[in-house]
């Protein structure tokens, strides 16, 4: 089992596709066991995007990640990171294949709808970024 952090960016969530993602997660054997719906600041954007901090468009695409509401999730699952990255399709939506997320909702490749853990060393800084340990559901022992 593992787990990856899905987030739903503000393009796709301002647009009413929320539902539709999820739907896709649930229905392609990965489980939702975090979920919040907020509105992140600039600093936290810069903050959670680090690894980018010299790239070209990390200016742009931190101003856009704290431009609105997102959703973000902690999935679970079989090579649940390697999973959702090909539900969500290649990071320029032009290039991403037919029926993957990206391709069928992303407007460019800075609004591209979704945003995946990499590898499993960035989903365990992407994780806790996002979600307290207690409030992820999926191995919370039984409550008497
Ligand atoms: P994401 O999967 O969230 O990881 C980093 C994000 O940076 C990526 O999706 C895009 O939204 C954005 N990004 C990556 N490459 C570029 C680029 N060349 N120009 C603009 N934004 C980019």
């Amino acid at each position: 089992m593992e787990r990856t952090l899905a987030i739903i960016k503000p393009d796709a969530v301002e647009r009413g596709f929320t539902g539709k993602i999820l739907d896709n997660i649930e229905n392609n054997d990965l489980k939702v066991v975090a979920l919040k719906m907020l509105h992140i600041t600039k600093g936290e954007a810069e903050g959670f995007y680090k690894v980018h901090a010299q790239r070209p468009f990390f200016e742009s695409l931190t101003a856009y990640m704290s431009s609105g509401v997102v959703v973000s999730a902690v999935l679970e699952g079989e090579n649940a990171i390697k999973k959702w990255r090909d539900l969500m399709g290649a990071t320029n939506p032009k290039d991403a294949t037919s029926g993957t997320i990206r391709k069928e909702f992303a407007i460019d490749i800075e609004k591209n709808s979704v945003h995946g853990s990499d590898s499993p060393e960035t989903a365990s800084y992407e994780i806790p970024y996002f979600f307290s340990s207690l409030e992820i559901f999926s191995r919370r022992p039984t409550q008497t």
